[in-house]
């Protein structure tokens, strides 16, 4: 399938209206395989005619599914571990001591894909239920594709995606294995969480207050200017005191004047006011 200038760019302004997602130059080449099995479903034999389809608006969804076959889903359990290590037995015992009385946890996982990192941390809360017990956490996973927080909610993998990251006794205590080599989320887990289409250019989901939020592998793609609005939301949808945790490759430094490093836990971030930071904010960041 070629993909000329003229196709790439129609793609890559769809997505970028309705997600914020660049697809830049280098990152074309996703394209032909991105698109292959939605045009094999929808039986459109050329790009020419996904596009001239696109364009006269005859298909109805046909543009939101192109955007969710575009974005990248990449996901699995634990994602690079050390970060879960280090918000679950360092920072999140910060919380513990300050929320003592109300006994409440909000966690927002804004961009969540097909869920891996939401059920990452409920087995993780599950596992320490003792020390959890008669506390609320809810957990909230949001992504801008419908494809992937459908999935999300279904709770079911293949064994690829259920191995990945996840080790076999977790895997075996979670997990209820299906026919064709698929395995579910056990129902308490599942029911301990919540999903739902949210794009962050939307004002964030309820409670709208939140403790920790996770936003991993998202904001790499987005414009300089989006992504400077992002942290800006997120900050506003953050407690005073709450945790960022953001994806291995990416920082706040030089991004926003909202978020610093967590001195206490490096690695992950905290809002600017309660961080002992007191240099004034920059007027504009890079
Ligand atoms: C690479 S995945 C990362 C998934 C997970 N956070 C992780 O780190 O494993 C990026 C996710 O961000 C979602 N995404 C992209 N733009 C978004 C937006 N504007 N609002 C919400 N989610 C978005 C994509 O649909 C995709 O599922």
């Amino acid at each position: 399938m070629e993909v000329n200038d003229a196709s790439s760019r129609i793609l890559a302004g769809l997505l970028e209206t309705r997600t914020g997602q660049q697809l830049t130059i280098s990152r074309r080449w996703r394209i032909e395989t991105a698109l292959k099995a939605l045009m094999r479903e929808r039986a459109i034999g050329t790009l020419d005619q996904l596009i001239a389809t696109l364009v006269a608006g005859r298909e109805p969804g046909l543009a939101e599914e192109v955007v969710d076959a575009l974005l990248n889903n990449e996901t699995y359990f634990y994602r690079d571990r050390a970060p879960f290590d280090l918000l679950l037995n360092g920072a999140v015992r910060r919380l513990e001591r300050t929320r003592a009385a109300e006994k409440r946890l909000s966690i927002w996982c804004a961009g969540c894909s097909t869920g891996q990192e939401v059920y990452s941390l409920a087995m993780a809360f599950a596992e320490d239920s003792v020390r959890w017990r008669g506390w609320k956490i809810d957990i909230i996973g949001t992504d801008v594709s419908r494809g992937a927080i459908e999935r999300a909610r279904t709770g079911l993998y293949s064994q690829f995606e259920v191995q990945r990251g996840l080790p076999v006794l977790q895997m075996i205590r979670w997990f209820e294995e299906e026919e064709g080599q698929q395995w579910r989320i056990r129902p308490e887990i599942r029911d301990s969480v919540r999903f739902q289409h949210h794009s962050l250019a939307e004002p964030p989901p309820r409670p709208g207050r939140f403790d920790v939020i996770l936003c991993r592998n998202v904001l790499l793609y987005f414009s300089n200017e989006m992504r400077r609005a992002v942290f800006d939301k997120l900050a506003s949808a953050s407690a005073a005191d709450a945790i960022l945790m953001l994806g291995a490759g990416e920082t706040v430094i030089g991004q926003t004047e909202e978020f610093v490093s967590d001195p206490d836990h490096r690695g992950l971030y905290m809002r600017r006011e309660r961080s002992g930071v007191v240099e004034p904010r920059r007027s504009s960041v890079g």
